[in-house]
């Protein structure tokens, strides 16, 4: 019998700030974070996801080539963080891989729905000798869904409350939410912006890739009527179940409402942080139940004007992040995809169709033996 008990999380987001591997093991259904490991991107593999993710840019080679470069690259992460902790394929009984989202589709009226993550996950079975869970998203889309967010139950499995009514919010590039009342239920969406216009205007204006802490915004001034104009996004009025991606909230689409306005680069990175705090705030002041606790996760809760134009949005709820709850913003995701692998190998499903407006739960993930 195998003396398997591990699990990988591998995750690259929105962002593509970096992947996060995870390696965490579920005692008894507890989940056990035990070890971390960071793995960059580098610039030219970073521009070719970017130019796959824009309609025009994209081809059938650049696609092949980099699903085979992103294979590689997270069999690189999964390895490290294997040979930091000491430990082989028999250890381990599934990775679970999210892959890079290159375009994300949702069903909507007129158009055809589809959700696109690459990083030949072959490559990770065949180089790791572990097998590979991956291509989470689409059955839930097969199924009539968004296939996204899938993060929300697997937050219900670790972090509700029974008297505490909590909302867990993601910031990565994309907001998302999972609301989990004090009755057990769970529910979530997509909110709209997290880090991604943040990241790509500080990109265009200091050359670096985020606003460290959110320094730079804060030498800015929020400009009202910019605010104003960013909030009449038609997704931010849509109900749920929604999802949204790089597709709808990009420097493209903030250039063409800057052309109404004059404003120095810092006050529109004030007033960008201003506006996706404010987006996530209102959502979840808008939610039926009233919210306890909120707790956040993701690169943005390293964003001190963010949290602090978060917490302002929500004077009822104590806003926190997820280290309060046992486990680091930087690693839920990853562990969530963990915790989605684990789903796939009991043959339990992994999405909830309350979120995702499937027909009805499924399992999700493709494997891939070694
Ligand atoms: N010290 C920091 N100060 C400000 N922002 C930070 C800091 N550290 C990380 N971030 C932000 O977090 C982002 C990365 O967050 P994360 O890895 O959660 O996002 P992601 O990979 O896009 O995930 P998702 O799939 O949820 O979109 C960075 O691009 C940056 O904007
Ligand atoms: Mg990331």
């Amino acid at each position: 019998m195998s003396q398997a008990t591990l699990y990988l999380g591998l995750m690259s987001g929105t962002s593509i700030d970096s992947i996060d591997a995870a390696a965490v093991s579920f005692d008894q259904g507890q989940l056990k974070l035990l070890g971390t490991y960071t793995h960059p991107i580098s610039d030219a593999l970073r521009l070719n996801i970017l130019n796959l993710s824009q309609p025009g840019l994209d081809s059938v080679q650049l696609y092949g080539e980099t699903d085979h470069l992103l294979g590689h690259l997270f069999a690189d992460a999964a390895l490290a963080l294997m040979a930091s902790l000491s430990i082989g394929p028999d250890d381990i009984v599934a990775i679970g891989s999210h892959g890079q989202t290159i375009r994300h589709s949702p069903p909507k009226t007129n158009s055809i729905a589809f959700s696109q993550q690459i990083g030949d996950a072959n490559i990770i079975a065949a180089r790791t000798g572990c097998s590979v869970v991956s291509d989470f998203r689409r059955k839930d889309v097969a199924l009539g869904g968004h296939g996204a967010p899938l993060v929300p139950a697997f937050h219900h499995s670790l972090f509700s409350h029974p008297q505490r009514q909590r909302v867990i919010a993601n910031i990565g590039g994309i907001a998302n939410i999972t609301v989990l009342p004090a009755d057990g239920a769970c529910y979530g969406f997509d909110t709209g912006p997290g880090n991604l216009l943040l990241d790509a205007w500080c990109k265009r204006h200091t050359g670096k890739r985020y606003d460290d802490k959110g320094a730079w915004g804060a030498t800015g001034q929020v400009d009202a009527a910019l605010l104003k104009q960013l909030k009449t996004h038609p997704f931010l009025g849509l109900e749920a179940p929604k999802s949204t991606g790089r597709e709808e909230f990009n420097l493209a689409w903030l250039e063409s409402i800057l052309t109404d306005h004059s404003l120095p680069p810092e006050n529109v990175q004030a007033t960008l942080t201003a506006f996706t705090a404010q987006t996530l705030g209102d959502a979840i002041s808008a939610l039926d139940d009233n919210i306890d606790e909120v707790y956040v996760c993701g690169g943005g809760a390293f964003n001190n004007q963010l949290m602090a134009r978060l917490e302002e949005t929500l004077p009822g709820s104590v806003v926190s992040m997820t280290d309060d709850l046992g486990l680091a913003p930087s690693w839920v995701e990853a562990c969530a995809f963990a915790w989605l692998a684990r789903q796939r190998v009991l043959s339990l499903p992994g999405n909830l169709p309350r979120v995702t407006g499937a027909s009805r739960p499924a399992i999700l993930g493709a494997l891939y033996l070694p």
